[in-house]
């Protein structure tokens, strides 16, 4: 489009038009009020390609220069936030056109040269996500490094694993922690991937075609810092898929989140009590004076639901288009940016709710969880925690594992008719459920601390294979 169409749009498009549009369906049309974010990306490709057009030979040096001129000016006014953004020029693309021609005419005129917008909103998207993924991929670090931070201080205190939600078995703190830094761990690699495929070059495709212009699209992707270029024109300027993995991507991050989120919910109430947050990611009741509820976590668990409503549009926005670029795709960028915004958001909340922050100026370190050390402890010991380990030392003794896990039972029985732990049975009546048991069953099986060392399998909760555990992830976290 010229700069005298793009004047003639605000009246109406061109001589090819028997009448304006309605200010609904520019309205309905337009999207520059969401789509401006990407202004300062938009003016990146702009001028890759416009250096590569005078490369090439296709506009003058004095062009580029206009052009490189105006765009300073134009980021400069964006950034103070003097820009006339104008709605009647539907996007951002067309808006700072529109600028760049007022400010040096001709040569903003010549810069759309080879280019479309099909292929320049591509490169506008993948530009914009490839540094959301590099700022989140760092926030995921952080998180990941304050949760292994806390895990160093809990090797030794214990809690009851669960499983259904009843007590199971009894683990390390760090150890659960670090299952979440896991579940990071493998966030920060699907990130990584996805990177990948959305930092390729779509300019060159212009409308869906490719162009009649002798382009170097191998040097646009080199300034832009691309890893290559989009091989086919009609995919280039239509597909979206790589907005859909980071999708996938965030929603599954979220759902992490979520479930720490849960899990943070149920350990602050006062049935559990084995953590604290800080006050200031809580909230009091307008009625009950005595409330301090975990705001933060719920609506992080609220949120993840967001974020996956984003995915399956994205997903329903694709599934019905035919090649190539249609203006459905222009819905992709509200869920698209919602789900960096709110990604971003818990990610950066939960670094600080979880680690605590240092103030710079006096040393003094705020916030983090707190942990009930003993509370943890006293849970694990109400619900039969140690009893696989008796069976186990059952079988040690020779009894087939079928056989201890009845003759545990019966011991469970007993214990709970007597309102008591396991290891408060006298030995003469763990005896009675099987005669093996001797003596030494009290420190071997029954204690915590015992049960928790014994569990040294690779991956397992033992204080040994956790501290291992902690040393591999700070040497991988401070790699990379
Ligand atoms: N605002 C549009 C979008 O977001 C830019 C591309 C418009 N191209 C077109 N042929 N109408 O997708």
């Amino acid at each position: 489009m010229t700069a005298s169409q793009l004047e003639k749009k605000s009246q109406g498009w061109s001589a090819l038009f028997d009448e304006p549009m309605s200010a609904l369906v520019q309205r309905y049309t337009a999207s520059v009020f969401f789509d401006r974010r990407m202004a300062q990306v938009d003016i990146t490709g702009s001028l890759a390609h416009a250096k590569m057009l005078a490369a090439q030979g296709i506009i003058s040096a004095q062009d580029l220069a206009d052009i490189e001129r105006g765009m300073a000016q134009i980021r400069a006014e964006i950034e103070a936030g003097s820009f006339d953004w104008k709605l009647e020029l539907e996007d951002v693309h067309l808006n700072i056109e529109a600028r760049l021609t007022q400010l040096v005419g001709d040569a903003g005129k010549r810069l759309h040269t080879g280019r479309s917008r099909n292929d320049q909103v591509a490169c506008d998207i993948r530009l914009w996500l490839r540094g959301e993924i590099d700022a989140i991929a760092a926030l995921l670090a952080e998180l990941q490094q304050a949760l292994v931070d806390v895990a160093a201080e809990h090797v030794e205190t214990i809690m009851p694993g669960m499983t259904h939600l009843q007590v199971a078995q009894p683990v390390s703190f760090a150890h659960h922690l670090l299952a979440y830094v896991e579940m990071f761990a493998r966030d920060a690699e699907r990130l990584a991937d996805a990177r990948r495929r959305t930092n390729r070059l779509p300019l060159g495709a212009a409308a869906l075609a490719g162009t009649t212009y002798a382009l170097d699209r191998e040097m646009v992707a080199r300034e832009l810092g691309m890893e290559g270029v989009c091989a086919n024109s009609l995919d280039a300027v239509s597909d979206r898929d790589f907005a859909i993995e980071f999708a996938a991507a965030a929603a599954l991050i979220m759902v992490h989140t979520s479930r720490l989120s849960e899990e943070l919910v149920l350990w602050m109430s006062q049935n559990f009590a084995y953590i604290r947050i800080a006050d200031r990611f809580t909230t009091g009741s307008s009625i009950m004076p005595q409330k301090k509820n975990p705001d933060v976590p719920e609506l992080a668990r609220g949120k993840a639901g967001r974020v996956a409503g984003h995915l399956m549009a994205l997903l329903m926005l694709m599934k019905g288009q035919p090649l190539a670029y249609n203006k459905d795709n222009q819905e992709d960028k509200e869920p698209l940016f919602d789900c960096a915004d709110t990604l971003r958001d818990t990610l950066r909340i939960f670094v600080d709710m979880i680690g605590g922050q240092t103030d710079p100026a006096t040393g003094k370190k705020s916030g983090g969880i707190t942990v009930n050390a003993d509370n943890m402890l006293a849970a694990a010991q109400k619900g039969y925690a140690t009893a696989t380990d008796l069976a186990d030392y059952l079988v040690k003794k020779g009894l087939p594992f079928r056989d201890a896990h009845e003759a545990v039972a019966r011991a469970v029985h007993e214990a709970q008719s007597r309102g008591c732990d396991l290891a408060a049975l006298p030995l003469d009546v763990l005896q009675g459920f099987d005669a093996r048991i001797e003596g030494d069953v009290y420190e071997a099986a029954l204690t915590l601390p015992a049960a928790l060392a014994a569990r040294r399998t690779l991956g397992g909760t033992a204080p040994e294979q956790v501290r291992a555990q902690i040393a591999r992830h700070r040497e991988r976290l401070a790699a990379a």
